[in-house]
């Protein structure tokens, strides 16, 4: 990965931004060795092994149940009515945010289950008042995410229960950016807010046009409770317990040809043993 970023500065010279990578190459005044930039870009990408993945299985949770359905059908539905078909659907799921519901749906699951509950602190770097209390300098301040993002105050009555259309709903409760604080807030807000808010739609989005989701006869249905579904209570990223659900598809012939031209799509970005990309 360094040495095609390495080999990319020079095309990029008429940029006026560089990237933290090319910043990182080209500025050395810190004396970065290969190993500590590695270290630095691996802790950037580190906020991303769980999170995205946490938030879809526990919304694959949510949908499995008896209110999942409806809300299944409604983006379905919805789907369907914005594409010619559902092969088309999934194509473009992955280059536009097309349907209202289901970036609705992404909001509503990182608004109920933040996976990250209490933000990392800040820390107060001169006295200041708020609301008629002084806080002094040097003070260091949690934000309980998951408590900020069920204030009825803010989301209406019906906060503490999981509703997409809360979303695109014309109401008196109409919550300006960043919408929630999952990713946080303010100057340190999460670096990956829109990939990850794009992976999360194009993922439940194929999800749904592919499959029904229903809980599975088993004995393992999804604790979908907004505190209790934690696999581990302690944990900071909230994964969450085991369950199993069912994946039937909708239209076995459709959804195997939504994975030929997915898979034609992916076939040039393969990658070779070593894990580097290989040109498209
Ligand atoms: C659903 C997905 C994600 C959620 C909910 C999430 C949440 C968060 C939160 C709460 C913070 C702290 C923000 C604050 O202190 O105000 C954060 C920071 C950060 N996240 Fe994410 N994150 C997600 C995905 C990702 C991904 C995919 C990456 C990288 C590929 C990433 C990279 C980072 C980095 C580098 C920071 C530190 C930013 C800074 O300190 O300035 N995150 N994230």
């Amino acid at each position: 990965m360094l040495s095609n970023v390495s080999d990319g500065l020079n095309l990029r010279k008429a940029m006026p931004r560089k990237s933290v990578a090319e910043m990182l190459l080209t500025e050395d005044d810190e004396g970065l060795t290969p190993h500590d930039i590695k270290t630095i870009l691996g802790g950037l990408m580190s906020g991303g092994f769980e999170t995205v993945f946490s938030t879809a299985i526990i919304t694959i949770g949510m949908l499995a149940t008896t209110a999942g359905q409806a809300i299944q059908e409604r983006a379905y539905a919805d789907i369907l009515s914005a594409y010619s078909s559902p092969e088309e659907a999934f194509q473009r799921a992955v280059d536009e945010e097309k349907i209202p519901y289901i970036m609705g749906l992404v909001k509503e699951a990182l608004r109920f289950y933040p996976p990250l509950k209490l933000l990392p602190a800040r820390q107060t770097y001169k006295e200041f008042t708020y609301q008629g209390t002084t806080i002094p300098k040097g003070v260091l301040l949690y934000i309980n995410a998951q408590a900020a993002n069920r204030d009825k105050a803010v989301y209406g009555p019906d906060a503490d229960q999981f509703r997409p259309e809360r979303w695109t709903e014309k109401t008196s409760f109409v919550v300006p950016p960043p919408y929630h604080f999952a990713f946080g807030a303010g100057a340190r807000m999460c670096t990956a807010v829109n990939f990850s808010n794009k992976t999360l739609y194009a993922m439940f989005l194929r999800l749904i046009v592919a499959f029904k989701i229903t809980e599975s006869s088993s004995s393992a249905p999804p604790n979908t409770h907004y505190i209790q579904y934690k696999r581990d209570a302690a944990a900071s990223n909230a994964i969450a317990s085991d369950f199993e659900v069912k994946f039937t598809p909708r239209d076995a012939q459709t959804l195997e040809r939504c994975f030929e031209s997915s898979q034609s799509m992916s076939a040039d970005e393969s990658v070779d043993g070593s894990g580097e990309a290989l040109r498209r």
